[in-house]
């Protein structure tokens, strides 16, 4: 057994390690200062109870992004040099967010033991390489992000920390599965390196049925596709959909986890999955290939989802709504009934119309995964979803992008089970379509500006708020932009008080809402790392089934010049368009 000391290293703080919405998110440059990482994870050791650290279990891995191998060789050392008992690592590095969340909830390692937490090295959806970004963020033993009350304390730890501890442990091998044991001062440390996929895949099957979903993909009439955008999606893609599901190798694309992405921007939305998107023929009424019969996208850590039928996008405020309204039926996990469903503030309202039609508790959360933990973990809440492309349930406690394929395939094998031989397919469009007719359709869309001056963000910000105070001001300034659209009849900035612990959360994006239902929403993003985000979400509910299946951008329009007139967004950001719309 290799033997190693332990020294304390001198160190003095950074400024700017403030956890975001999901970890601390900064380029690769502001990671590789001299003690940049050290200082952060010491920080949160220095945050845990002493018994998620010494003796404890750690998880340690991420989505492969450039500066991965080197973080996990650093925080291996570390956790050594803080008396921690394991680490355990997917082997090259590579966890999805949510098998990470699998692996502290689900896994047993070879001696029995268990996990109390993970360091997740992502900055999720952004891109990755040299000049880009890196994360990291710390999850909690119920496999949820660390909550606020921990994260607050890494920040107030950052600002004073002197020394960090590590371990003189040689580099460890990360590429072949085994446990290596080094001996310490204080005893035996072991770094066990473990199949990425093994875990979490047993956890889908234990949720899904994959034989109606295996005969799904079979059929000649039904036709897949899936894209990692070479996140760590493609670590589990052959095995589930592949192996076990026996889709076609052809139906994988960009399924080879790389560090910077292919040089792509890993986020699964129209903008960036383009490849995806040309192929399921969106934007062409007619390709000269016939589009697949279902396509989706992942993220650079697998956790965000985006949906598309043939020539069809799924927004994701339909897919929770339409998920949690079909799971009882086409998910054998939920075959007792749903607890609870839950949605972001900003996420459209869809799901509110399923949950009281089928008279399910409700809860509207601001946005960052987290709020929906408590809900789960109190057993109130069993699907849940973003419109920023995330969809999950108590499986875990983070979203989760293969699992909303999952869900959706088996919604698809559900609608057909009895057409598969013979008979028209119900495809998704059919789904959504039918959806709608339903419950109503929640027109849709959000419009980022990215990059922006913080300076100007900000300001933009307190004139919307100021303007809530006199709702007569704000309807006179509509009504002199759009006639057709109607009043605003509250305005306020969302607060949350969590129903389990009590727990207040202020200024979680400004509402305005109107008399129709419809609703604008403006918040400044918290995962971007330069400058500011504004995000503006537009929504409007439109019950009549003959007026659901017009152009969303087009519904919008009206109410688009709105929300641009009232926050004199180009005045304020000097910007004439958005960067992205969704
Ligand atoms: C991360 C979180 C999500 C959240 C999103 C918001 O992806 O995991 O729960 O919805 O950030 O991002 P934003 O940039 O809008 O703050
Ligand atoms: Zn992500």
């Amino acid at each position: 057994m290799v033997l190693f000391n332990v020294s304390r290293v001198e160190t003095t703080p950074f400024g700017d390690q403030k956890p975001g919405t999901s970890g601390l998110r900064k380029k690769v440059k502001v990671f590789k200062q001299p003690n940049y990482l050290q200082n952060f994870v010491q920080s949160t050791f220095n945050a845990l109870t002493p018994q998620n650290v010494r003796g404890a279990t750690l998880v340690v891995s991420g989505d492969g992004r450039y500066f991965s191998k080197d973080a996990i060789q650093i925080i291996t050392k570390m956790a050594a040099g803080n008396g921690l008992r394991r680490v355990w690592v997917g082997q090259n590095g590579l966890l999805s967010t949510p098998a990470v969340s699998a692996v502290i909830r689900e896994r047993v390692g070879v001696d029995g033991s268990k996990a109390t937490g993970a360091f997740i090295l992502t900055a999720s959806h952004n891109p990755g390489g040299p000049n880009e970004d890196f994360g990291i963020k710390y999850n909690m033993e119920n496999g949820g992000p660390a909550p606020e009350g921990i994260t607050d304390k890494i920040y107030e730890n950052t600002k004073t920390i002197k020394e960090y501890l590590i371990a003189d442990l040689p580099d460890v091998d990360i590429t072949a599965i085994g446990v290596t044991s080094y001996c310490g001062s204080e005893g035996q440390f072991d770094v066990e390196v473990f199949d990425s996929a093994s875990d979490y895949v047993k956890l889908m099957k234990s949720i899904f049925d994959f034989e109606s979903i295996r005969k799904l993909l079979s059929s000649p009439k039904f036709t897949f596709c899936y894209d990692a955008l070479h996140g760590v999606g493609g670590a589990y893609a052959n095995r589930i959909f592949v192996e076990e599901l026996g889709a076609q190798e052809s139906s994988l694309l960009n399924c080879v986890p790389k560090e910077d992405f292919g040089g792509g921007h890993p986020d699964p939305n129209l903008t960036y999955a383009k490849e995806l998107v040309a192929r399921m023929g969106l934007g062409k009424s007619n390709s000269e290939v016939e589009p697949p019969e279902f396509g989706a996208a992942s993220d650079g850590d697998a956790d965000r989802n985006m949906i598309l039928g043939k020539r069809f996008f799924v927004t994701p405020s339909d897919s929770v709504a339409i998920i949690a309204a079909n799971a009882v039926e086409a998910i054998p996990y939920f075959s007792a009934g749903l607890k609870g469903v839950a949605r972001s503030m900003p996420t459209s309202a869809a799901l509110d119309v399923v949950a009281k039609n089928l008279n399910l508790k409700f809860f509207e959360v601001p946005t960052g995964w987290k709020f929906f933990g408590n809900l789960m973990d109190a057993g109130l809440c069993s699907v849940c979803g973003e419109e920023s492309f995330g969809t999950g349930s108590d499986h875990i406690r983070e979203k989760d992008g293969i699992w909303a394929v999952l869900a959706w395939l088996s919604i698809l094998a559900y609608k057909n089970r009895e057409n598969l031989g013979g008979g028209k397919l119900v495809t998704v469009e059919d789904i959504v379509h039918n959806h709608w007719a339903t419950y109503g359709r929640h027109y849709y869309t959000r419009y980022d500006y990215e990059n922006v001056d913080a300076g100007a963000a900000k300001e933009l910000m307190a004139c919307l708020v100021k303007l809530q105070s006199s709702l007569t001001e704000v309807n006179e300034i509509v009504s002199g932009i759009h006639s057709d659209v109607s009043k605003v009849v509250h305005a306020d900035e969302f607060e949350y008080k969590d129903p389990v612990d009590g727990s207040i959360s202020k200024h979680q994006g400004i509402r305005y809402l109107f008399e129709d239902g419809s609703r604008l929403v403006f918040r400044l993003s918290g995962t971007g790392s330069e400058g500011a985000t504004i995000r503006l979400y537009i929504e409007q509910y439109e019950k009549d089934p003959s007026k659901t299946g017009r152009d969303s951008q087009d519904a919008l329009a009206p109410l688009v010049a709105v929300a641009l007139g009232l926050s004199k967004m180009q005045e304020f950001t000097g910007r004439s368009a958005p960067t992205v719309i969704t």
